[in-house]
């Protein structure tokens, strides 16, 4: 990634939610790049294949299955990056999913579950990752956030806004100490996201659609330069500029038309 990781030549990469989408992409462009991998997912079925496939190219390869939803199996990770004898280099933080519930609803389960995998693990992982990095002076870690942290759609707003600050904060604490970090903010996506979440996304225009493989090269290449945000594509880039340069009832207003929009069509949801 960085140069300083680069020129020592240890270059593992541990990804969570690496079995699908932004995450299997990171994988596979790590591994074009000559990286080994830790992978993190529940379904250890898939994490065979994934992994299969990277060994066929010639890459070291772990599995860890976890449930991140889970405090002890979130642990288990947090042992590994921290284990001196094995190194890692880079943790993409990336494991998450769409949130559907109003903030109304009587059962807070899915917001409960949304904000323990996307921001207190986000926070642990992060965190062990940055202590053992800092001691060896070098490293990176990359935190997926979204584009929606910068609007007020719900639940995964609020835990993605949380995640974006989480990230400037760390980077602010590691600054000097060689280690980066990078919150990843993108748009629409197209992965198992949404369809897992229920949400059917064809009202989201073509225009707005970015592709899995583009988005982690923006990423890497932010990553490389030091970047703390690092948001893939101009479209979206404008998108947030207008968010940050516009009152925020303005913001509060097109956040509520995006959500009426998803909640009036039959194909359901533009959260991201
Ligand atoms: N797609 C978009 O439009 C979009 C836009 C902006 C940001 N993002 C963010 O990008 C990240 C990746 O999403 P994606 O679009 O790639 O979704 P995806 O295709 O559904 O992939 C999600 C990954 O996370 C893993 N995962 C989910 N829950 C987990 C848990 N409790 N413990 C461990 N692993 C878990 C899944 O594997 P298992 O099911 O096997 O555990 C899978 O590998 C998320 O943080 C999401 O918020 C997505």
């Amino acid at each position: 990634m960085d140069s300083a990781i680069c020129s020592r030549g240890t270059r593992v990469a541990l990804v969570t939610g690496a079995t699908s989408g932004i995450g299997a992409a990171f994988v596979h462009a790590l591994a074009d790049r000559g990286w080994d991998l830790v992978l993190v997912a529940r379904d250890r079925e898939r994490l065979g294949r994934v992994a299969a496939e990277l060994e066929a190219r010639g890459r070291a390869v772990e599995v860890l299955p976890a449930d991140l939803s889970d405090r002890g199996d979130t642990e288990r990770v947090a042992a590994r990056l921290r284990d001196p004898a094995r190194p890692v280099d880079l943790l993409v933080n990336n494991a998450g999913f769409g949130v559907r519930a109003p903030l109304t609803a009587a059962d807070t389960a899915p917001h409960d579950r949304a904000i323990e995998v996307m921001g207190r693990v986000v926070l642990v992982l992060a965190g062990a990752a940055g202590r053992a990095m800092r001691e060896r002076g070098h490293g990176a870690i990359v935190n997926v956030s979204s584009t929606a942290g910068f609007v007020t759609m719900g639940s995964y707003s609020a835990v993605k806004a949380f995640v974006t600050v989480l990230s400037e904060g760390l980077a602010n604490e590691l600054r000097g100490s060689g280690v980066t970090v990078t919150a990843l903010c993108p748009g629409w996506v197209r992965t198992e996201f949404h369809t897992r979440a229920g949400i059917r996304s064809s009202g989201v225009p073509d225009l707005l659609w970015l592709d899995a493989r583009r988005v982690v090269e923006t990423a890497l290449r932010d990553v490389r330069r030091g970047r703390v945000l690092s948001v893939p594509d101009l479209r979206y880039r404008s998108l947030i500029w207008l968010t940050r340069h516009l009152p925020r009832r303005t913001v509060r207003w097109i956040s509520r038309r995006i959500s009426s929009s998803r909640d009036s069509s039959r194909d359901g949801g533009l959260t991201h």
